[in-house]
């Protein structure tokens, strides 16, 4: 669905500040809705070069949260003609008349005022009431005259407030508390639910015809809205167990301040829920910790046993899969810092090239040279590309350069003796919308004759193709390079984004 600002500018000859200002009404007008029990809709005029029609096209709408709707379509975007609403639009004030149009039900009554900014009628509310019962509240002429004072406002270009934020997220609405307050913060009366959110705050006197003020100074953000004639917003409560959420909207008549709306809402539970949230994160990130302690004792475990292994078959299968569950834990020792499950998979790559290094003894050491970066990668992804890298820089260090007779397996190391040849490995590393694409190439001997990525049956590399393959749904070549480009193995694997588990 477009957005207002888009709406507004493809099919209205509004400016960028008149649209700021509606901006701001569909930020605030919530609070007219609830004390109103309507619908509300907001209707912007039609620019003429963009419609042949002329009328207004519908910007916003909300419904009220203490009572049912009126409407159950959604009308934004639709346009109304002007004759629809005939004879609705020329006074100040509202106006109750019939509306025939096949999207209201024929016994809703439809008021509608202007809405005004420095001086100019830029758009109209239309209210929708009648049609059916809706819950008489005790309050219900109370919150009648509370709107009024608001939607007189508005008419004369004061709501919403030029300081006000387009929405405060989780802000209280009238069902959740509501006081109105003369422009000393006398009580002139609080509902219900804001009664109990002052008990919240051991207040406990009844509150009408008391000030503010003197009830307690935690309140005193009213006193301060009434004061800057700016809506504010407050949380108090905190040092003890209670946390109740305050907005003060300052009433404004002919230029005076009359009083204010206060809206009230006990957030405790609220809250308390947000440091649950956080000790699970942590929880989370503690299980990961452990997770990565446990996998490095396996992998103690394995590399202390294949010391004790005479074979150097037997050897070698028991320190490859120590060095499997190294690549594991090393993106559980991440996780375990991440406050998300976003991996910064840099990190790992580091890791996973140090592990390469430092599994091959050269009397001229091999180079790895890592370009590009793959930046953050899901929790999920990580593991399986952590292992497939480790695998495939494994082969390269291990096979490249293990010329016949040019190196030699000495304590699962791989020492090479072939004076002449300079290892280099190079990581190509690449991320963005479509996904990872890994590049790994060596200047060794490549690959032996009919070698297939697809058809081997050794294990390091079945192990990759299945992961890359089948876990992750991405694809893998590998091949040797010709002669002229300096012979060596080039392998590519990517994975897509969004990849099937
Ligand atoms: N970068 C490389 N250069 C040359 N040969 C390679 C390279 N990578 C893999 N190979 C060949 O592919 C074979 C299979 O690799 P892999 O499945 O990892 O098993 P392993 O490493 O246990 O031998 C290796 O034995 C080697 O002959
Ligand atoms: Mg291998």
């Amino acid at each position: 669905m477009a957005t207002l600002a888009e709406l507004v500018t493809l099919r209205t000859d509004l400016n960028p500040t008149e649209i700021d200002h509606l901006q701001r009404l569909l930020g605030s007008w919530s609070l007219m809705s609830d004390l109103s029990f309507s619908d509300l809709l907001l209707l912007a005029p039609v620019a003429i070069a963009a419609d042949s029609s002329t009328g207004f096209v519908i910007v916003g709408q909300i419904r009220p949260n203490n009572c049912p709707t009126r409407l159950s379509v959604d009308l934004v975007g639709q346009t109304l003609e002007y004759n629809v609403l005939e004879g609705a639009s020329t006074h100040g004030r509202s106006e109750s008349w019939f509306l025939h149009h096949e999207v209201f039900s024929p016994s809703l009554r439809i008021e509608s005022f202007p809405v005004r900014f420095e001086g100019n009628e830029i758009a109209k509310v239309l209210r929708l009431t009648g049609g059916h019962q809706h819950t008489v509240s005790l309050y219900e002429q109370l919150y009648a005259d509370a709107y009024n004072r608001l939607s007189r406002m508005v008419v004369e270009g004061v709501f919403p407030f030029a300081e006000a934020d387009v929405y405060v997220e989780g802000s209280p609405r009238v069902g959740d508390g509501v006081i109105v307050v003369d422009e000393a913060t006398q009580v002139e009366f609080a509902s219900p639910n804001a009664v109990n959110a002052l008990h919240r705050l051991g207040i406990f006197s009844p509150p009408e015809g008391r000030y503010l003020v003197d009830l307690s100074d935690e309140l005193v953000v009213v006193a301060k809205s009434l004061e800057v004639v700016e809506p504010l917003v407050a949380e108090v409560g905190r040092r003890s167990e209670v946390a109740v959420l305050l907005q003060a909207i300052p009433l404004v008549a002919s230029g005076e301040v009359t009083g204010a709306i206060v809206l009230i809402r006990d957030v405790t539970d609220v809250r308390r829920l947000d440091r649950l949230v956080l000790s699970k994160d942590t929880a989370i990130r503690e299980v990961h910790h452990r997770v990565k302690n446990n996998l490095q004792t396996i992998s103690s475990l394995l590399s202390l046993q294949a010391r004790r292994v005479s074979g150097s078959e037997g050897r070698s299968a028991l320190l490859e899969a120590e060095r499997r569950v190294r690549s594991i834990a090393l993106v559980h020792e991440v996780l375990s810092r991440e406050p998300n499950d976003q991996v910064p998979f840099d990190d790992i790559v580091t890791s996973l090239v140090a592990m390469a290094h430092d599994s091959v003894v050269t009397e001229q050491s091999v180079e790895i040279v890592v370009e590009g970066d793959l930046g953050e990668v899901g929790a999920e992804i990580a593991t399986p590309l952590a292992v497939a890298l480790a695998e495939l820089l494994q082969n390269a260090v291990e096979h490249a350069f293990a010329l016949p007779d040019a190196a030699e397996e000495v304590d699962g190391h791989w020492v090479i003796r072939h004076e002449e040849l300079i290892g280099r490995v190079h990581l190509g590393l690449r991320h963005d919308d479509e996904g990872i694409e890994v590049v790994i190439t060596d200047n060794g001997r490549g690959l032996p004759e009919d070698f297939s990525i697809q058809t081997t049956t050794s294990l390091g590399l079945s192990i990759v193709r299945d992961l890359l393959q089948s876990q992750l749904g991405g694809t893998i070549e590998m091949l040797s390079t010709s002669a002229e480009l300096g012979g060596g193995t080039v392998v590519r694997f990517t994975v897509p984004l969004n990849s099937p588990q």
